[in-house]
């Protein structure tokens, strides 16, 4: 059983890549084994060109560049006021961090969290360069960092309260059917669904207040996006079996969708949006380097579609390209 997302496990023969291998060693043939983006990866060109042929108003260069994650291209919509993602150092959330830096206009309030911010060398880097990001502890399964984080983000923005959460940070344990054990399914489901359902509720009278400022639905007002994945897609099963190595992950984020069902019917007289996210198959320490997407070329779709969501997408499943995920 190898442990990764929180613990280490990077580099090669981790994540996604260290599951491919291994089902190619037991014998399955790539085309036995069912891959996870059989028709990936489609060109986002939709958005792209749009993106470079925006020009750079607002003194942002119009492509960012994006350290380990690559150059990032501009989303082109305003998305929110203020944004806080969790698990912000690396991986997706670095780069969600990386994209609403260079988006035009950017959040007027970009709230980064992450574990360990004297750590987050990238984080601590784009501190000095933009005015509008803040460098926040949060791990997202001690009660104690959660009371903490709230109350320095209710100091952060005030009557405004707090436009999006994106409940990003997560792990993965590979374990099959023989390997899984009860301990690694209650760590995984304590870090990528009781930690979101946790959150969110802590962050909840921030999210209230956004939505009382603000009109319609979408990130814009008030939002909770929890990075979800396809492999909990119960539907998706049998055409996935790839994820069948992953039991703890896929379980915890089938149940993670549970959440999002149930904040999208609780919170919508609030006014407040909810869904579950699929990011794509993307490297990164989780993914790894297997995976058919990267990091700059997912960013600014999952942006642009988060700019898009309206109240017909509360309680949805949706990929990086707005396109719906079977629950
Ligand atoms: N990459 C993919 O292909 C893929 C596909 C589908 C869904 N997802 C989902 O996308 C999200 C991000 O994945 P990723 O690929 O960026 O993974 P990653 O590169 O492994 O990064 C995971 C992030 O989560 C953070 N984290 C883990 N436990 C935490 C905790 N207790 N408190 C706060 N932060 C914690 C990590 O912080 P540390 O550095 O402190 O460990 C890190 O910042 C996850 O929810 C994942 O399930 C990813």
């Amino acid at each position: 059983m190898l442990l990764f997302g929180a613990a280490g496990g990077r580099g090669v023969g981790s994540g996604w890549a260290g599951l491919v291998r291994r089902a190619w060693l037991r014998g399955a043939p790539p085309g036995g084994v069912a891959w996870p983006f059989k028709n990936l990866p489609r060109v986002p060109a939709r958005g792209r060109r749009d993106w470079l042929a925006d020009g750079a108003p607002g003194g942002h260069p119009a492509i960012l560049p994006g350290g380990s994650g690559g150059a990032m291209t501009r989303p082109p919509l305003p998305l929110c006021g203020s944004i806080l993602i969790t698990g912000s150092n690396r991986g997706i959330g670095l780069g969600l961090v990386r994209g609403l830096l260079a988006a035009s206009p950017p959040p007027d309030l970009v709230l980064a969290t992450c574990r360990y911010p004297e750590k987050a060398q990238e984080l601590q880097q784009l501190r000095k360069q933009y005015d509008n990001i803040r460098v926040l502890q949060l791990d997202v399964v001690s009660e104690k960092s959660i009371k903490a984080v709230v109350k320095e983000v209710e100091d952060l923005v005030g009557e405004k309260g707090l436009n999006c959460l994106v409940n990003n940070a997560g792990i993965n344990v590979c374990a099959t059917l023989d390997e899984v054990t009860s301990e690694t399914m209650l760590t995984v489901y304590e870090t990528n669904t009781v930690a979101q359902l946790m959150v969110t509720k802590a962050f909840l009278p921030l999210l209230r207040k956004a939505a009382k400022n603000g009109t319609g639905m979408g990130c814009h007002r008030a939002s909770i996006i929890n990075v979800s994945s396809e492999s909990g897609s119960i539907q998706l099963v049998d055409a996935k079996k790839l994820y069948l190595q992953v039991y703890p992950y896929r379980i915890a984020k089938t149940a993670l969708n549970m959440v999002t069902k149930c904040l999208a019917a609780d919170l919508k007289s609030d006014g407040i949006l909810c869904i579950s996210l699929h990011p794509g198959w993307i490297q990164t320490d989780m993914g790894g380097e297997m995976a058919p997407l990267k990091i700059q070329d997912t960013i600014p779709e999952i942006l642009s579609m988060l700019a898009r969501l309206r109240e017909e997408h509360n309680g949805s499943f949706l990929d990086w390209q707005g396109e719906t995920v079977p629950w």
